[in-house]
């Protein structure tokens, strides 16, 4: 959608994965302190997002929504000026039904303007519009709604379109809202993460600035997988975008789905290993790329895959990425992610944050199972290596 927003996939926080209907004032005034004192709302985490059950059982005698007067007795509009004035956004949660999915509170649908209204005079930026308890008429048709509503109040807000990929969204959804579910929900459990991200894989070409496929928000840090699983589910999320290879300059490194990049867990406890996936700024700039190609998968075979995309200014992010469950060899021809062999180019790795060398290369090299390996190429010309060996030197991975 061409409201002016989401250019780039967007970032920050949502309440649901780790506190469900367990959210107050308190609780989203303190992720939003935490944001800013981790560093990741400098890392671009701007959106503070508050998912279901912040609202009373019933509309006002107007009509109106009305936050829930024990949880949050200050208002939403008091939180969202204590969000602003910390430089951050504040989004909220609806839904194209009688009631939101949690029935907790009411939805949206047959209220679309005066909600969007209320949203607007509340100060929020982001609305995140679920699917559940509706009247059985096509989504498209509800979703479009809430769309023509919020394109009126005069604020830009960002419209997130949460429909679980039934009715293939990516298909329709990108006229009405700046991002879609590809899947069901994600649980913190490998193999929720990885099939929510082959769902979301499918529908690549559809995404691009201002539209992206969504495969749900972020589980790292809550507690479910592995730091190295983690390490995989960031980076896949910010790869699923990619770019056109033509030059001297590769980026090869896990791909980022180019998700949204939402994280989910409780910030204001999260653990340094937490943090350094969070925060590591080479994947998010990855995730960010200007070019918004998302990067898919372009090979696999039992459990062993490379995941690659384009990216801005003649780089492309590529990932290997073994999801079997022993070590195994992972080798990239150049000409399957589009580059000539003889093509000079150099590589970095975006988890140890340092260019790969020709040494980096050899066959001893091991990476455990389920370990991403990130690499951007720049710069080092391993222009020989090319031509006499047309595929990239074999890496355990
Ligand atoms: C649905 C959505 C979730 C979350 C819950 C809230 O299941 O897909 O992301 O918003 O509703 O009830």
């Amino acid at each position: 959608l061409a409201n002016g927003v989401a250019l780039t996939p967007p970032m920050g926080w949502n309440s649901w994965n780790h506190f469900q209907c367990n959210v107050d004032e308190h609780m989203v005034k303190s992720t939003a302190d935490a944001l800013v004192s981790t560093g990741l709302a400098a890392q671009g985490y701007r959106y503070v997002n508050i998912d279901d059950c912040w609202g009373e059982h019933k509309r006002d005698s107007n009509g109106n929504m009305r936050a829930n007067s024990s949880t949050f007795p200050s208002g939403i509009k008091a939180l969202s000026d204590y969000v602003h004035s910390k430089g951050l956004k504040l989004g909220i949660y609806s839904d194209a039904g009688f009631r939101t999915c949690s029935k907790k509170m009411p939805g949206s649908l047959h209220h679309e303007e005066q909600d969007a209204r209320t949203f607007a005079e509340w100060g929020i930026d982001y609305l995140k519009y679920d699917n559940c308890y509706h009247d059985g008429s096509k989504p498209h048709i509800r979703y479009a709604k809430m769309s023509s509503a919020l394109l009126k109040v005069g604020r830009p807000i960002l419209y997130s379109i949460c429909e679980w990929g039934q009715e293939d969204p990516a298909k329709w959804a990108g006229r009405y809202g700046n991002a879609w579910r590809t899947t069901g929900d994600i649980n913190d459990t490998w193999a929720s993460m990885i099939s929510n991200a082959d769902q979301n894989n499918i529908w690549g070409r559809y995404a691009g600035p201002g539209r992206w496929n969504d495969p749900d928000m972020l589980e790292v840090g809550n507690g479910g997988m592995s730091l190295e699983e983690y390490r995989s589910h960031f980076s896949i999320w910010s790869l699923m975008k990619v770019c056109l290879v033509s030059s001297f300059i590769i980026h090869c490194l896990v791909f980022h789905y180019m998700a949204p990049l939402l994280i989910g867990c409780d910030v204001r406890t999260a653990s340094k290993g937490t943090l350094s996936i969070l925060g590591n700024k080479e994947v998010i700039e990855v995730n960010q790329d200007p070019l918004g190609v998302q990067g898919r998968k372009i090979r696999s075979k039992a459990g062993l895959e490379i995941w690659a995309g384009p990216l801005s200014r003649k780089r492309m992010a590529v990932v290997l990425w073994n999801r079997s469950k022993s070590k195994a060899i992972i080798s990239v021809r150049w000409r399957e992610i589009g580059v000539s062999p003889e093509t000079p180019l150099t590589v970095r790795n975006l988890w140890a944050h340092k260019f790969v060398t020709m040494d980096d290369f050899g066959l001893d090299v091991k990476f455990a199972p389920r370990v991403p390996l990130f690499r951007v190429l720049q710069k080092l010309e391993v222009f020989q290596i090319y031509v006499s060996h047309s595929i990239l030197p074999q890496v355990m991975c």
